[in-house]
């Protein structure tokens, strides 16, 4: 089996991930225990916080038989200077896949580059793969095929949007930013996107009939020294009902979390009944548990029910 990391959303084609929300939704509904990786264990190195991370894939490990193994810096040798890529060559002779949560995204690849299993990117500061694969279950589920339809991305040109554009791509859909001046996402992606992204300073041309809304926080993990600046650059950005309005009237929002209720979005909005961020956070658990059959098992499907 050719081994597979999971980096950036552009690591699996558009079909591929067609065929992993179908699978997240059938594991989802999965009753029967089902432990395809027994004695199997993910290593989890995290150099930024986590809550949905880390318990949805500690707890796909224990559902699926095997285990998760969280490692933080802190307690260490890479938070001690051991070069990641001795750490990648040493953890990836015991463990049968490792994920990662890290400041530069660069770390991920060098570590991808020198692994002997699966790499699964969970969050760098350029990218969020694993939080889009949910997200767009989630649009699925709602909605159906999400293509040909229009996103509009609201806010910071953060990690999050920059894997919305490869979403687009990958799934042929519109994707509508509207960023202030100072804060895009990397023009070269833009640009990579072609007709499937345009990118506005107006957040009320880009949600304009749009199928789905979605924001972030303004500052991410790592600038909260910006964020009083931010507040002021991001003021005209948020995601409120005036702006729902403008949206197509079926239109969802969805928001990553953790979330500033008055910041990036008012209350009424997250709180209220376009909102399924409740259902994406709950399908990063369906959403990985595909993806680590993926990347680990040959004919995943076939498995269930063996
Ligand atoms: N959305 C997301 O990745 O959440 P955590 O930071 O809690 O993992
Ligand atoms: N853009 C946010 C996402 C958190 C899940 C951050 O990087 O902090």
């Amino acid at each position: 089996m050719k081994l597979r990391h999971f980096v950036t959303f552009m690591d699996l084609s558009g079909e591929e991930v067609r065929k992993l929300i179908r699978r997240a939704v059938e594991l989802k509904q999965l009753k029967a225990i089902y432990e395809p990786l027994k004695n199997k264990s993910l290593g989890m190195i995290f150099e930024k916080s986590s809550t949905r991370t880390r318990v949805s894939f500690e707890t796909a490990m224990i559902q699926f038989g095997g285990g998760a193994i969280f490692l933080s810096p802190r307690d260490t040798q890479l938070g001690r200077g051991e070069p990641v890529e001795d750490s990648a060559r040493v953890l990836t002779r015991m463990v049968d896949a490792i994920m990662l949560r890290t400041i530069a995204h660069r770390t991920v690849e060098i570590f991808a580059e020198h692994s002997r299993v699966p790499v699964i990117n969970g969050l760098s500061d350029r990218f969020h793969p694993c939080q889009v694969l949910a997200d767009m279950q989630t649009y699925f589920e709602h909605r159906g095929d999400i293509r040909g339809k229009t996103v509009a991305w609201i806010g910071d040109g953060n990690n999050m949007c920059q894997t919305y554009i490869h979403a687009a791509q990958q799934l042929d859909f519109k994707l509508n930013i509207a960023c202030p001046q100072g804060y895009d996402p990397e023009i070269e992606l833009i640009q990579q996107a072609g007709q499937h992204c345009t990118l506005t300073r107006d957040p009320f041309e880009a949600a304009n009939g749009s199928d789905l809304v979605v924001t972030d926080v303004w500052a991410s993990m790592g600038q909260e020294d910006e964020q009083a600046l931010r507040i002021k650059a991001f003021a005209n950005y948020q995601v409120n009902d005036e702006l729902m309005a403008v949206a197509a009237p079926d239109a969802l929002f969805m928001h990553c979390l953790p979330a500033h209720r008055g910041e990036e979005v008012s209350a009424s909005v997250i709180d209220g009944p376009q909102s399924v961020v409740w259902d994406e956070a709950e399908n990063r658990l369906h959403a990985q548990k595909a993806l680590l059959e993926y990347l680990l098992l040959p004919n995943p499907g076939r498995r269930i029910g063996d």
